[in-house]
């Protein structure tokens, strides 16, 4: 802990934030978590799964325990996450048979489990919560024609039941609980992967970029942006190609919101690698990455990884984090602290 705070060296910069379980809050692993981050996003316990007890209604008691622990903290939190193929309740959009609900039931449904876990995070930890990821991961196409959004959405529950404009939809109502809140400034964000792909990257723009205008046309009074952050989950390897990741922060600079680096991490090539050129890679990756992060910290508000240390990571066979199983600096590590030193 006498190393330098990540989270100081960007302090001009954006926010740097971390994913976490409860266990990450106690002991060294918070002391470390305290150390380098001012922001958190809940690894899984503010998925839609976690919401609800057996019979269906809304439980939260499991969440809020970690989201109080947050605030005692005084980390802030990105909420994550509304509305999702993954970890979310199949009754939410489908009978038990598999067919899809009627339109009116599953938009009932979203929208329910949309104003709940809004009001109750806003209840236990208010202005803390300073964005949330409204949609996650809903394109997931063949990319044949990007542009075409539409032709490129994931054949997902909440695709089947309600229809294209689920997204929009999401949205819409994420906003009006928000604004009911007095949470005019709450980030609204829509969340992908593969993020350095062009063809993904120009799918996500063209969809935002549309959903975007479309609010603008119905709601000329308004001047914000429907879609206000865009979420680069940033899950790369070291064969990332950083321009890449360059090109699609130049596109998403265009939509004028919000860019979050929501859930980074580097995998290296082969599993259990431990070998020193392997590491050495991914550090350079993570040198080059904040190199380009720094370049347009103007756009981007906060650089997230996706967990504390290799050991607990969802790709922990690949060991793509800056800490270690014993939470020792790795060199990955001291690429993100000092990038040109690093190069
Ligand atoms: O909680 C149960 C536990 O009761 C059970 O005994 C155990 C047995 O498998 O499973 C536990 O649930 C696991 C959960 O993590 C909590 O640990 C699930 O199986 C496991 O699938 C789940 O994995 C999470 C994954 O999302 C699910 O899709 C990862 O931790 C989490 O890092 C990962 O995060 C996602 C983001 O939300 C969205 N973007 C991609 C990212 C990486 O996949």
């Amino acid at each position: 802990l006498d190393l330098a705070q990540i989270k100081e060296v960007y302090e001009d910069d954006f926010l740097i934030g971390n994913a976490v379980s409860m266990g990450d809050l106690e002991g060294p692993r918070l002391d470390l978590l305290n150390h380098h981050h001012n922001l958190v996003t809940a690894e899984n316990a503010m998925k839609p799964s976690y919401a609800y007890g057996d019979d269906g209604s809304f439980d939260f008691t499991g969440s809020n325990e970690l989201v109080e622990r947050v605030a005692e903290e005084g980390l802030l939190l990105h909420g994550h996450v509304l509305v999702w193929h993954q970890q979310s309740p199949e009754w939410l959009h489908s009978r038990e048979d598999g067919t899809p609900l009627s339109r009116d039931e599953a938009l009932d449904n979203m929208q329910a489990h949309i104003r709940n876990a809004m009001e109750n995070y806003d209840a236990v930890y208010g202005d803390g919560v300073i964005s949330w990821d409204v949609v996650n991961e809903a394109l997931d196409g063949d990319w044949s024609n990007p542009e075409d959004w539409r032709g490129q959405l994931r054949d997902s529950g909440w695709l089947r039941a309600i229809g294209e404009d689920y997204i929009y939809e999401a949205f819409k109502y994420a906003r009006e609980v928000a604004d009911e809140l007095g949470r005019e400034d709450l980030v609204l964000f829509y969340n992908d992967y593969n993020d350095d792909q062009q063809s993904k990257a120009i799918a996500m723009y063209s969809m935002i970029k549309e959903i975007n205008e479309q609010y603008a046309d119905e709601n000329p009074d308004d001047t914000r942006k429907l879609i206000s952050g865009v979420g680069m989950q940033a899950h790369y390897n070291a064969n990332t190609n950083p321009e890449n990741v360059r090109l699609s922060i130049e596109r998403f600079i265009e939509l004028d919101i919000e860019i979050g680096v929501t859930e980074l991490d580097v995998t290296t090539l082969t599993p259990n690698e431990t070998i020193e050129s392997e590491l050495e890679r991914q550090a350079y990756l993570y040198a080059s990455l904040f190199q380009i992060y720094d370049e347009y910290s103007d756009h981007i508000s906060r650089v997230t990884f996706w967990g504390l240390n290799d050991t607990n990571s969802w790709r922990s066979d690949r060991s793509p984090l800056l800490f270690n199983d014993t939470l020792t600096a790795k060199q990955a590590y001291y690429a993100v602290v000092d990038p040109e030193g690093f190069l």
